[in-house]
């Protein structure tokens, strides 16, 4: 009688479970690095979905590499969602992460199954976006500043201590762009570069998302952000519109992996195929108000979200800047040229 009630009320889905229910469905332990909106969104959504009670931890790529790693003999985590793609493709060069083949990979974007071979079948693709220049009109108005087109306008003095850009230890969307500007330029030229920027950046920011709620609030007048979520500021209700570089432009695949040594590993591996539905990508968008471009086929592009199609995108070495050491000598010698010089 008792399993007949919870198989109803797992059908039934939208029907709040008792403790005793959910306890007999399992505990799912996320960890998360999109915006928190996106993160609460799933949380809840899955656990009505399926009666797993998820506990959800939200931070920034970086971050959560970080934690993965120092977790490593003891894994907290079963699942990894969202956050930029080359951390993932670190971690499972590391084995922590392993390699699981979903039944809904038939519905994916050709993208998020380059991710999932080149990563050993560990990481998969949930989303995409670009990055560029997000800017508040009203502010760079007041102080007439025209806004950035390329990258080599963000040297120009007229944005002296005017920008934001977030720092590669703790931010995914900080390590793409540094990763971008050494594909464009060459990496001398690129270090070069961001030295010569770095008295036009008040400051280096923990999240990617930070520098672009700056521009929102007024508080600077352009992040080096993805653009999507610069279109999420302005949905919000806040003066700021975004650029793509006029000389091309990295971008991120947005990744998910299940934990080597999870704990709960029905649960991931139904959280995963979950997040891969259509019902599960619309989530983004609808509850979270997020606009990257989903990587199930079947999920539409928000309206007025940034259409990748359309941006001049450099065709980015996932494979070489997604490798663990290849990321750590960069961020180390971001270190010591940029993040270390005086203000
Ligand atoms: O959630 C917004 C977002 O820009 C994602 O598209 C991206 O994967 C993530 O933030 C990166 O966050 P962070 O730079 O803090 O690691």
């Amino acid at each position: 009688m008792r399993r007949r009630l919870l198989s109803l009320a797992a059908l039934l889905g939208g029907i709040a479970l008792t403790p005793l229910q959910a306890a007999a469905q399992g505990t799912l332990n996320l960890y998360c690095s999109v915006q928190i909106e996106w993160c609460q969104a799933i949380a809840t959504n899955f656990q009505r979905d399926t009666g797993i009670r998820v506990n959800m931890t939200q931070r920034g790529s970086g971050e959560t590499l970080a934690a993965i790693r120092a977790e490593g003999q003891n894994p907290r985590a079963d699942v990894w969602f969202g956050g930029t793609g080359d951390p993932h493709l670190a971690a499972g060069e590391e084995n922590l992460t392993q390699a699981y083949e979903s039944p809904n990979n038939a519905n994916l974007q050709p993208w998020a199954l380059t991710q999932w071979n080149q990563s050993g079948r560990r990481s998969v693709g949930v989303y995409a976006g670009a990055v560029g220049f997000g800017f508040n009109t009203e502010l760079l108005a007041r102080k007439n500043i025209a806004p950035p087109a390329c990258w080599a306008d963000l040297l120009d003095a007229r944005f002296r201590g005017e920008i934001q850009v977030a720092n590669p230890n703790s931010s995914g969307t900080a390590y793409v762009i540094i990763a971008t500007l050494v594909q464009i330029m060459g990496e001398d030229q690129a270090f070069d570069f961001m030295r010569r920027m770095h008295p036009n950046v008040n400051s280096y920011a923990r999240s990617g998302t930070g520098p672009i709620k700056a521009v929102a609030r007024g508080e600077t007048g352009v992040s080096l952000s993805f653009v999507h979520d610069a279109v999420t500021e302005r949905n919000a209700g806040f003066p700021v519109s975004y650029a793509t570089p006029c000389e091309g432009t990295g971008f991120e695949i947005g990744s998910m992996s299940i934990i080597r040594g999870a704990r709960n590993l029905t649960q991931a591996r139904r959280f995963y195929d979950w997040a891969l539905t259509e019902p599960a990508q619309r989530l983004g968008f609808e509850a979270g108000g997020q606009l990257q471009t989903p990587s199930n086929r079947n999920a539409p592009l928000p309206p007025n979200a940034p259409d990748l199609s359309q941006i001049r995108l450099i065709e980015y070495d996932f494979a070489k800047y997604g490798r663990a050491a290849e990321r750590r000598r960069l961020i180390e010698r971001w270190d010591r040229e940029v993040g270390a010089l005086p203000r």
